[in-house]
């Protein structure tokens, strides 16, 4: 059973906000695993953040250390049974720890503020006046997502992940959160798509240290693992890791397989060329109508629901969900169901274990394929967790292009390891500073407003399946 609502964190660009609702329905909770996390800020941390404000001034003011290269690797909790992946980064001066989803579908970072009425009781908040870095743009924030939205004010801050700070960082605090999008002990999310897309307009965090001296190599690479058919998980279960600037040779097998983007940089975008159901190809068009966007931050597969009916057409006595289902389809639990899918190069399967999201009635499955309608300009795809836990997936900036490689045994082996300890949060010790464009970036050219482009809009999506 999913443990908590499948999530859609695909920025959408909308023109009607009111046209997506914000209730989504409440998924089955199942009782957390109690795992020792302090949040309170020991000497040893203070210590630590005494080190680095000075390690940053002397990287600001021209020492050497502002040049070296480095690497990262931050470890990823599984939640709800694949439901979620989060890592966690740390924000402000003293810097405090949160986790945040890693979204490959958005672009922005926002946590949860101290300040919020909605959408974030029992989860851990950013409080602005503890924090000596915290700048505020006074500027109103809100990103509408596949499964729901946010809204708040956007700031600039020191982040800190997996070794890297970047001081001057756009993001937002949220003072709304609707439901479903925010479950304890998650924060908040970190998008790590293009600044093109970004309702604060920032350069993404990722995207910062990408185009600067900070990492080795300009990548991120995920490594997810499976839970989702293993008895006995937790709502929480170790989730793999978020390689940083470099690609972890220990986590995957052969070669990467670099495809380039075929469009400008917003989202993460490959064409899906073919894709197969139990060994027959799906007619899909070709062009921009085959745009699939690569989303850590999405669950399952979202795609035009004639290719979506045309998949479970393949499978026997599958049927069109119905209430909280629709969108999706039911087929039953004992048909192993196997999809592949191409990007234009290799093929790559998914395990019938990913096919198969969830059980909803005695034999009666939910399949990881529902049906969405997008705009003409958004991708018609959104290509999420169910096929990404398959790959080492490596999103490449530079040349702009997305990368997979089959798994290694040591990546396989944490598929349903109950034994590998969940990932606390840390703020180790930071090894590369930067500093942000600010939050009025020069791509933009209004100059003067630093007014959050959600309204503005450029293209409509709607996406109902989730909903
Ligand atoms: C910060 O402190 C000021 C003064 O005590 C208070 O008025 C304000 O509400 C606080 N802001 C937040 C976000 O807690
Ligand atoms: C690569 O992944 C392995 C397994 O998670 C880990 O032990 C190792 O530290 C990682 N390498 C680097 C350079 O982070
Ligand atoms: C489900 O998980 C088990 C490990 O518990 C694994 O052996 C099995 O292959 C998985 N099933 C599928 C279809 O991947």
């Amino acid at each position: 059973m999913l443990s908590t609502l499948p999530l859609t964190l695909i920025a959408l660009l909308v023109l009607d906000v009111s046209a997506i609702p914000t209730n989504p329905p409440q998924g089955i909770s199942m009782p957390l695993r109690r795992r020792v996390q302090s949040q309170s800020r020991s000497e040893d941390e203070l210590a630590m953040w005494a080190k680095n404000q000075r390690e940053g001034l002397m990287a600001k003011y021209g020492n050497p250390v502002a040049r070296k290269r480095s690497t990262g690797t931050n470890l990823i909790t599984n939640q709800g049974a694949d439901s979620s992946f989060y890592g966690s980064l740390a924000i402000g001066t003293p810097a405090v720890s949160f986790n945040v989803i890693l979204d490959t579908g958005s672009s922005d970072l926002w946590v949860a503020g101290n300040t919020c009425t909605t959408g974030c009781s029992s989860v851990q908040t950013f409080d602005p006046n503890q924090s000596s870095t915290f700048n505020n743009q006074n500027q109103d924030f809100q990103i509408v997502y596949g499964s729901g939205q946010a809204s708040g004010t956007i700031a600039t801050e020191t982040v800190q992940m997996a070794g890297f700070s970047v001081s001057n960082q756009g993001f937002a605090v949220a003072d709304q959160v609707s439901g479903g999008l925010l479950s304890a002990p998650v924060s908040g999310l970190l998008g790590l798509a293009w600044q093109s897309i970004a309702s604060t307009r920032a350069v993404p965090f990722a995207q910062t240290l990408a185009s600067g001296t900070a990492w080795d190599s300009p990548v991120m690479a995920f490594q997810l693992t499976r839970f989702s058919n293993q008895s006995g998980t937790q709502q929480l279960e170790a989730g793999g890791s978020f390689s940083m600037g470099f690609v972890n040779t220990t986590l995957y097998t052969g070669d990467i397989e670099y495809i380039n983007m075929p469009t400008t940089n917003s989202y993460w975008i490959l064409p899906l060329t073919t894709l197969t159901v139990q060994g027959n190809s799906i007619s899909l068009p070709s062009g921009s109508a085959s745009y699939a966007a690569i989303d850590t931050g999405t669950t399952a597969v979202g795609g035009p629901p004639d290719q979506i009916a045309a998949i479970y057409s393949q499978i026997p006595n599958s049927a069109p969900g119905t209430g909280n289902y629709q969108g999706y389809y039911t087929y039953p639990c004992d048909t192993t169901v196997t999809v592949t899918l191409a990007f234009g190069g290799s093929t790559w399967m998914m395990s019938p274990a990913d096919f198969r999201l969830s059980r909803v009635g005695s034999g009666t499955c939910l399949g990881a394929f529902f049906s969405l309608t997008t705009g003409s300009n958004a991708p018609s795809w959104i290509v999420g967790d169910s096929f990404l836990k398959n790959v080492y997936s490596v999103f490449r900036f530079n040349p702009p292009s997305i990368g997979f490689a089959r798994l290694s045994d040591y990546s396989l082996s944490m598929n349903g390891n109950l034994d590998i300890e969940v990932p606390s949060p840390t703020i180790g010790s930071v090894s590369v500073f930067a500093t942000a464009g600010t939050v009025d970036g020069s791509n933009h050219n209004s100059g003067t407003s630093l007014r959050p482009p959600t309204f503005v809009l450029a293209i409509a999506v709607l996406i109902y399946a989730m909903l």
